[in-house]
């Protein structure tokens, strides 16, 4: 089945048709009457308070083959789609039990906003044409292939046919491949892009738990020189070169074991050599943001400090602040080499530097390598299935839920919630007398521990810092969000930021990062 898709509406309860209306209730018939001269005054105030908080997040805009993400942030919100209670007495009939009213409510959205969507993944896969792929599970049902007699949802490359999504899958720099620069990308006409940027569709990094023993422990640093460096390539398009005769300059003594200013013999164990060392020149050929290779996360694996050039952001990927040394211009070459001097005769600030060897990095860290454990063919599986309801979403069926529950002064809002890396959805409610982001949280720990839930990187994760039952959240954000936002730009900064999420985005979903 191709991307798009007929939709079904099939819209019942326990098999009956469900009308639209009110919770269950005695008394809210006789009330509704009464108090319906409200309903336009209490419409009009929610769409007033609809004023595009969201206008500030800065969204991937994906272009012609969807809409999706955007369309669901700045939704035009349709009256007929709030299902508002109304003012009655249910609080007085239920004995002005709040937590009953909440519990009514509850069950009154779960079955009302409980639409079926038309394709079951499980039964009718995402479908990539492209070389066929193995890992060993993925959260929604997803095929590699090339079958000429199926329209597949996505295929690698420009020039397909409508209604297929076109993906740009690759890990090169874009400095030297500028076709991965995003913006030429989207402009040439790609509708999913997988590359180093974080602020691609679906980032495909350098890094993995499963790739490198990160934990790896740290060996004693027998070495008289004070670095190493494994550098194939003297031409780069940035200074790496002039940094590392800017270090010799300085007096640092390097051992080069690749093809530039090789002096020692480059047939070694990279890894194992650079153990050794008290220091790796982890020198990218490109200083572009989140381009991030092998040559750090090795460094990282041998308990050397990286020094580096390269992304201009080599923090975010730190093990813990102040882990590794970053030559950010040609300038800073004699400052970098006096503190490797520093760090070098000083065994404490040293040992301090490779802290997270011993006492395990950072959650930011976790929640960055994490993202790897879902294979990233996967992960593309799940975007696009993603989009395929984004887009159901905005039929008449959907847009007819009520998604929130008004009882006297109580709203309940009904949310959703997925792990980060898994597909199907949970439900959670949140009341307007608490509509906070300490409630946010406590609602998703809540619901997640009560499904026992395991999160995705638990398998993966070096055993040392897998922690133990407890779930932790790092973060939630709206669905949708890239992972540079997610993991470093976006934030709720007030309960106030939420709650106009909330109200804007009726049954707005989240995705949580658990570490
Ligand atoms: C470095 O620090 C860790 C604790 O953080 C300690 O266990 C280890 O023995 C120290 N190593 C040296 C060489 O001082
Ligand atoms: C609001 O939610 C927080 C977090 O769940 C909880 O600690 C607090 O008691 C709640 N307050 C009210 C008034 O329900």
């Amino acid at each position: 089945m191709g991307i798009v898709s007929k939709l079904k509406g099939s819209r019942t309860q326990g098999g009956l048709p469900v009308s639209d209306g009110l919770p269950p209730s005695s008394t809210s018939v006789s009330h509704k009457k009464k108090c319906s001269y409200l309903l336009p005054l209490v419409v009009a105030l929610v769409v007033i308070a609809e004023i595009s908080f969201l206008g500030r997040l800065d969204m991937a805009k994906n272009a012609a083959f969807f809409d999706s993400w955007p369309d669901m942030f700045y939704k035009s919100h349709s009256s007929d789609g709030v299902a508002v209670a109304g003012v009655d007495n249910e609080i007085e009939a239920l004995g002005g039990d709040q937590n009953g009213v909440a519990q009514n409510c509850e069950q009154w959205l779960e079955s009302e906003d409980a639409v079926v969507y038309s394709r079951d993944f499980s039964k009718d896969p995402i479908w990539v044409s492209g070389t066929e792929q193995e890992w060993k599970t993925c959260a929604v049902g997803c095929k590699f292939g090339f079958d000429a007699s199926k329209k597949p949802d996505a295929a690698f490359g420009l020039s397909q046919e409508p209604g297929v999504a076109t993906v740009l899958r690759s890990m090169e720099s874009a400095s030297y491949y500028s076709e991965n620069n995003i913006a030429q990308a989207r402009w040439r006409g790609y509708d999913i892009l997988m590359t180093t940027s974080l602020s691609s569709d679906v980032p495909v990094g350098y890094f993995s738990w499963a790739e490198y023993d990160i934990m790896a422990p740290v060996m004693p640093k027998t070495e008289r020189a004070l670095a190493a460096a494994f550098i194939s390539n003297c031409g780069a398009r940035n200074f790496r070169l002039e940094a590392l005769a800017g270090l010799e300059k300085a007096n640092i003594k390097i051992d080069s074991y690749g093809g530039c200013h090789r002096n020692r013999n480059g047939k070694v164990d990279k890894v194992q050599a650079l153990k050794r060392y008290k220091f790796s020149l982890a020198f990218e050929n490109s200083n572009e943001e989140d381009y991030v290779t092998e040559k750090f996360f090795q460094s990282l694996v041998a308990g050397t400090i990286p020094v580096v050039v390269g992304a201009p952001n080599i923090e975010d990927f730190a093990p813990y602040p102040g882990s590794v040394l970053h030559i950010k211009e040609l300038a800073e070459v004699q400052s970098v080499a006096n503190r490797m001097k520093y760090l070098a005769e000083n065994p404490d600030a040293y040992n301090q530097s490779l802290r997270w060897k011993y006492e395990g990095p950072s959650d930011s860290f976790k929640a960055l390598l994490d993202m790897s454990v879902v294979h990233s063919s996967c992960r593309l599986c799940i975007h696009l299935a993603t989009i395929i309801r984004e887009k159901e979403e905005k039929s008449s069926d959907f847009r007819k839920r009520p998604c929130k529950c008004t009882k006297g002064s109580e709203t309940v809002y009904h949310l959703y919630v997925r792990e980060r890396g898994r597909f199907e959805m949970d439900s959670i409610f949140l009341r307007s007398s608490n509509l906070t982001l300490d409630a946010l949280k406590s609602s998703v720990l809540t619901k997640f521990r009560y499904r026992k839930h395991m999160p995705v990187w638990k398998q993966e994760r070096p055993e040392t810092i897998r922690g133990g039952d407890e779930l932790k959240v790092y973060r939630i954000y709206p669905v949708g969000l890239t992972q540079r936002q997610a993991l470093y730009n976006f934030k709720f900064e007030r309960d106030a930021d939420l709650k106009n999420h909330i109200q804007s985005n009726p049954c707005a979903k989240f995705e949580v990062i658990f570490v």
